[in-house]
């Protein structure tokens, strides 16, 4: 679940404004609406100004992850002409907007009944015994912040974990560790399932349409 979002915490800074090259990016996001419905893009301008505060973490001592404060939310309302509770219920409502600041790799852990079944249980202890924090928390270094999540889409690759924008599927209390390990160096471990398997195919391979697979290079 994530942290909740508390409009007068320490954390929250004076003021929010987009860089240049970033107000590039609204401008463009804003004009693929119709006029009139400028609106529509507060997701996308959400989106943009919780990467913004991502690059900004990246860079900072000690680092912090992408999140969206609550004078980036009323930025957005002013560009957009509405009201900030519309902006503040959207945040709010999705769970990839972080409304308080996390990690710089914020770790999703699905545990949802696939991923349960297929051991997500081991996988959130891997998580927590390796990285020495609990379920919402964030390691001194401000590099990891743990949280488990619903159904993110890939219970075919189960047990999984979303890490910032990628996937970790097919995971193994082994490979999990290896994942974490790397990123705590800033390294990039490889996206997608951790066993040999190809997207969702079973991992024997194609079980029907194999002249199909064939022909398009997939195995
Ligand atoms: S149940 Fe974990 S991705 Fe669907």
């Amino acid at each position: 679940m994530k942290k909740s979002f508390d409009i007068n915490a320490d954390y929250q800074p004076e003021s929010f404004e987009f860089s240049k090259a970033f107000q590039k990016k609204v401008e463009e996001a804003i004009s693929l609406y119709p006029k009139g419905r400028q609106q529509s893009a507060v997701m996308p301008l959400l989106d943009l100004a919780q990467r913004q505060v991502a690059e900004e973490g990246a860079k900072a001592t000690p680092v912090y992850g992408g999140w969206i404060p609550r004078a980036a939310m009323d930025k957005i309302a002013e560009i957009l002409d509405m009201a900030p509770i519309k902006v503040y219920e959207v945040a709010t409502f999705y769970s990839m907007y972080n409304t308080a600041p996390v990690g710089k790799y914020l770790v999703q852990i699905c545990g949802t009944t696939p991923c349960w079944l297929c051991g997500s249980d081991d996988i959130i202890q891997t998580c927590t015994k390796h990285l020495g924090i609990g379920m919402g928390e964030t390691t001194p270094d401000g590099k990891f912040t743990l949280m488990e999540v619903e159904c993110l889409g890939a219970c075919v690759n189960a047990p999984m974990v979303q890490i910032n924008d990628d996937y970790y599927e097919d995971l193994t209390e082994g490979s999990m560790k290896e994942i974490l390990d790397m990123l705590s160096e800033d390294m990039k471990p490889k996206i997608g399932s951790q066993k040999a398997r190809k997207a969702s195919m079973a991992l024997s391979g194609p079980t029907t349409l194999k002249e199909r697979a064939k022909k398009a290079g997939v195995v």
